[in-house]
């Protein structure tokens, strides 16, 4: 278990997918129609974090024919979840064929071939840390390296050797920038802030964490590399449509803020009471995409 539920992405799928910077993933998907694969028939891409499968939804329905997805967690319920939510969202199944990996590994969460508007899309799923096992992923041919949601989990050290490891380009979504407006504003606001960065910055298992500067690290680091960055916006923008999702944000803000200890209890229930029913919500993500010339 990774502390992300599937009921929480499931959640704030909709609202990432409506995120996500499509000038941005308009040139990822250009640059996908022009390359050669680097295995012959199909697009290879691995996702990193991929939790039930949420990034894949979103780009494979406007990419190539033939698809090959390695879905990489190391939360084996996410990656089952992500299997069956896949059944479910794909127009069709080609093959679940369970029999075969049976013989490979127990424990292996069987490969599956869908269609999805008219696109043909095999996915494997890895279940592997990435704290250890980045470099044994990044290794396995693949035209496209993606992750959401995950680039602010990880560690300054550890995003450094990432960096100099990777060698295939990388279109990284949804990634926390720190940025944060609620409305209307509630004066406890940017102490809640304030406390909740200092929890971004915790250890989410790859040491210190990045936190909101995660995206201005990995640009740095990609540029020191040798990749060409590109970056865009890709903030939540909420409004009472998305109560669920502002709610749970705010209950899951306040337990962070709770954690660090630094604002009174009474005063973090005050704020959460108010923010649960906030009419706005804006949260700050950048996209990446980051390729060499
Ligand atoms: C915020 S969730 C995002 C999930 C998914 N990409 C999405 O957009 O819905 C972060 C994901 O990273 C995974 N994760 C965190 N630490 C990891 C690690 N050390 N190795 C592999 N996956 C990890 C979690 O299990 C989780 O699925």
């Amino acid at each position: 278990m990774s502390g992300f539920s599937a009921e929480w992405l499931a959640l704030r799928e909709p609202v990432d997918h409506r995120s996500r910077n499509l000038a941005l993933q308009a040139q990822v998907i250009q640059y996908l129609e022009q390359i050669k694969s680097v295995v012959p028939g199909a697009i290879h891409i691995t996702d990193l974090g991929s939790g039930t499968g949420s990034n894949l939804r979103a780009l494979a329905p406007y990419i190539g024919v033939k698809q090959s997805w390695t879905l990489v967690d190391y939360d084996s319920d996410l990656l089952r979840s992500a299997r069956a939510s896949l059944i479910a969202w794909a127009d069709s199944v080609v093959s679940a064929d369970e029999g075969k990996s049976k013989l490979i590994a127990s424990g292996l969460i069987h490969p599956l071939t869908i269609t999805k508007n008219s696109k043909t899309i095999a996915i494997e799923f890895q279940c592997a840390d990435l704290v250890h096992d980045y470099q044994t992923i990044l290794n396995k041919p693949a035209d496209l390296i993606t992750a959401a949601a995950f680039f602010d989990l990880v560690a300054e050290s550890w995003l450094t050797e990432f960096c100099a490891a990777l060698t295939k380009p990388l279109y990284t979504v949804l990634t926390y920038d720190g940025k944060e407006t609620w409305g209307p504003p509630n004066a406890l606001d940017a102490d809640v802030l304030r406390a909740f960065h200092a929890h971004q910055s915790t250890d989410k298992g790859f040491g210190a964490a990045v936190g909101p500067s995660g995206a201005h690290y990995l640009q740095s680091l990609l540029q020191t590399q040798g990749f060409t960055t590109v970056c865009a916006p890709s903030p939540w923008i909420m409004d009472v449509h998305n109560q669920a999702l502002i709610e749970q944000l705010a209950i899951g803000t306040a337990r962070a803020v709770r954690e660090m200890g630094a604002i009174a209890d009474a005063a973090v229930n005050q704020w959460e009471y108010s923010r649960r029913n906030a009419m706005q919500c804006e949260i700050g993500h950048v996209d990446l995409f980051a390729y060499r010339a």
